[in-house]
């Protein structure tokens, strides 16, 4: 476990076993120069020769640690390290430097885990460099910090007894201390927050069952005052849920419809709804997924996982927007009692679809809880996350999520808090060529496109769109983001909690329209 804390004290007054620098390519800056003029006098003979005879230049993703014996103030010899982190050049958008910022830090929270260092200080960066607010970057590296320490380890017998435990303070300037400490706060509970969904999504549908992730809702609720309903199967049928109904039926394993509801102190607050698909393991129901394809799949949650750990964060941070989040949570499995293709089902506002693969399921159960949260709680912005298509992954990878909305402000400011929080958003269309693909002769409407359109992504939203009938709606595509990003250190192996960090960033920030 990490702890981030921060330090009023100068830099070099922490008594901390390591020392960060943040060097930009090449070590020309003024900082740079300064740091390394006085390491090599007071600490380091010759550490600008070590540097460059072990081609240290600052570039992004290097990392050099040089060890030495320091006399402390008590007389005795103490061990210190000196970390060196590149942080490349920083000539390009902000929103990149902030990223490749975040990457730099993380790398130099992975290093001082591997070489089990307890404590350590890093000067806060030169914020001219980033175009952030000085407190939004402590802010920014606080949640890299957490993000950076996770490990999916709970079943590593050899790992899970080992866990480290170590300290980073951030110096910041004393004069603006309230405000760095509150940034450092939401820092910690934003980069908790994204753990714990993390967490839910990585694991295996054996464990984390609908009714054990409702159990988890339930309980955030329970200790940060949230409310929170859940009901299944027999309240469903009341509803007329007949998207939610017929992907639960096939599974064992009871479906759970959870709502957790934040509300603000203020009066007549705007209310936002998050919708987050909660398929706890998609085999693809009686449409089943080749083996491989299944592979991976207990991560259908993600969207919900995304969505109960941001109400937690609001919990914790009360904006002044009320907020629901709705997420229908089931299996999608083949059996005796599993929907069928061909089947028709009616959903909560009264619509049917003809079910053309049993493997596209997320939108069935998000009919139904799309409509569900428009109807009883009249937001003002719906906004859902699926990892709804495969076709999203193939578009656009893993470093963008995509969204589609016929709301372009609505879709500006996700954009922007996605530029800034790392959680990133591309726009994909949302026309009406588009929904000829989902007609169906037999229903309202087909649960896939037709194969002639395309676009599988887009075809999806098409399909949701028959569910919010006045707020203004954007869904977003996780299917490539949640898990599995290559080559971003603090995302680590498995899932990466995307939405969260871009939710509470939107909410946080919401002004009425
Ligand atoms: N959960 C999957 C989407 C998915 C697939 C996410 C691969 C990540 C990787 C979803 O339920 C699904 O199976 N969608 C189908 C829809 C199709 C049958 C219209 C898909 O994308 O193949
Ligand atoms: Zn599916
Ligand atoms: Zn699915």
């Amino acid at each position: 476990m990490i702890s981030v804390q921060l330090t009023q004290k100068k830099f070099w007054e922490n008594d901390v076993e390591c020392y960060i620098f943040l060097m930009t390519e090449n070590l020309e800056s003024a900082s740079d120069l300064a740091t390394l003029d006085k390491v090599e006098n007071d600490f380091y003979p010759h550490v600008k020769e070590i540097l460059k005879k072990h081609k240290f230049n600052g570039k992004h993703g290097q990392n050099f640690v040089l060890t030495a014996m320091h006399d402390s103030s008590e007389g005795s010899k103490k061990l210190v390290q000196f970390m060196f982190v590149g942080l490349g050049k920083l000539n390009n958008s902000w929103h990149r430097e902030l990223e490749l910022l975040r990457r730099a830090f993380a790398g130099a929270i992975e290093r001082m885990k591997g070489l089990v260092i307890q404590n350590a200080v890093v000067a806060l960066p030169d914020v001219k460099m980033f175009n952030v607010h000085s407190a939004e970057l402590v802010k920014q590296l606080t949640i890299v910090a957490f993000m950076a320490d996770y490990e999916f380890i709970k079943f590593k017998s050899d790992k899970k007894d080992k866990e480290w435990a170590g300290t980073l303070l951030i110096e910041t300037d004393p004069k603006d201390h309230s405000m760095f400490i509150q940034a450092l706060q939401q820092g910690t509970i934003i980069g908790q927050a994204v753990n714990q969904a993390r967490n839910w999504a990585d694991l295996p549908a054996n464990i984390l069952t609908p009714s054990e992730l409702a159990k988890e809702a339930k309980q955030i609720a329970d200790e940060f005052n949230l409310q929170c309903t859940v009901f299944g199967e027999q309240k469903a049928r009341e509803l007329g849920m007949g998207g939610f109904l017929c992907v639960d039926a096939g599974s064992d394993q009871p479906g759970k419809f959870v709502v957790l509801e934040y509300n603000a102190s203020v009066k007549n607050a705007p209310t936002i709804a998050l919708v987050g698909k909660g398929v706890c393991f998609d085999t693809g129901g009686v449409s089943l997924k080749p083996s491989d394809s299944m592979h991976g799949m207990k991560f259908d949650m993600s969207g919900a996982a995304a969505v109960i750990a941001t109400m937690k964060v609001f919990a914790q941070l009360k904006p002044n927007v009320n907020v629901v989040g709705v997420m229908p949570l089931v299996e999608n499995m083949p059996s005796g009692k599993a929907a069928r293709q061909d089947d028709i089902v009616t959903f909560m506002n009264g619509k049917t679809a003809e079910i053309r693969s049993t493997d596209a399921e997320g939108r069935l159960i998000l009919a139904d809880a799309l409509h569900y949260a428009e109807k009883n709680y009249n937001p003002e912005v719906i906004i859902d996350i699926a990892t709804l298509t495969g076709a999203c992954a193939y578009s656009l990878g893993h470093f963008y999520s995509a969204i589609m909305t016929r709301d372009q402000a609505l879709c500006d400011t996700l954009s922007a808090a996605g530029k800034l929080t790392g959680d990133k958003v591309w726009q994909l269309p949302l026309e009406d060529d588009y929904k000829d693909a989902i007609k169906s002769d037999v229903a309202d409407i087909s649960n896939t496109g037709s194969k002639a359109y395309l676009a599988g992504t887009v075809t999806a939203t098409c399909f949701l769109e028959n569910f919010v009938e006045k707020a203004r709606w954007a869904h977003l595509d996780i299917a490539g983001t949640a898990d599995g990003v290559p080559g971003v250190n603090y995302m680590g192996k498995g899932a990466s909690g995307v939405g969260v960090r871009l939710f509470v960033e939107f909410v946080m920030n919401y002004k009425k329209s």
